[in-house]
């Protein structure tokens, strides 16, 4: 059994899609142990409680700086001891100490073919915005693991999603979550998962 924790921040309609896929038998092998959003009161965390899984909030807001989240956020994943860590729609950056924990351990999703359209300043809707601003004819999504850059890691799966005319920045993240990273997020720990069998 692959155990995953997932990393959230908002909505958590990446965490609804492996909810899903687990529960429609297309993600095999997998559970999730444990959802961590860095926000409280997120959507993600109801989605997690809906569905009888743990959820826990840990923001750096907390914590008097960014290294001793880093460091608790580190423990605590450490002592839930799961096989892969899942990045899901997650705003904060992923610490160093993590990855050197979880070598080839943690995958995130990114909304753009990287790698276009990806590294510091490039998350959410500023990605769409930017795709848009560029004049590109094909976005979609990708899946990596995380290694110490951002957004830098080995891939591990991407989808083509084309732009259309009449889109905005809003309509294109709905249609790159709907038509790429709802499916490769999902495939690609199911990939993971059966590797484990
Ligand atoms: C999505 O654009 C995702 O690609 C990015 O965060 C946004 C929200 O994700 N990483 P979710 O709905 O919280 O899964």
């Amino acid at each position: 059994m692959l155990k995953i924790i997932v990393l959230v921040s908002g909505g958590g309609t990446n965490l609804g899609a492996i909810i899903e896929g687990i529960e429609s038998g297309r993600v095999k092998n997998t559970e999730i142990i444990g959802v961590i959003s860095n926000n409280p009161g997120v959507y993600a965390l109801e989605r997690a409680k809906e569905h009888g899984i743990p959820g826990e909030v840990m923001s750096p807001k907390d914590y008097p700086d960014r290294d001793s989240f880093n460091m608790a956020l580190t423990e605590r994943i450490t002592e839930l001891a799961p096989d892969l860590i899942v990045a899901a729609g997650f705003m904060v950056r992923i610490p160093e100490l993590l990855v050197e924990r979880f070598p080839k351990g943690i995958i995130n999703i990114h909304p753009s073919l990287i790698p276009s359209f990806c590294g510091k300043g490039y998350y959410g809707l500023r990605v769409h915005e930017a795709v848009l601003e560029r004049g590109v004819k094909v976005t979609g999504a990708t899946v990596h693991y995380v290694d110490n850059g951002i957004d830098t890691g080995p891939i591990i799966a991407q989808k083509p999603v084309y732009v259309l005319p009449e889109d905005t920045p809003e309509i294109l993240q709905r249609r790159v979550m709907e038509e790429a990273e709802w499916i490769i997020l999902p495939e690609a720990i199911n990939s993971i998962a059966e590797e484990k069998m």
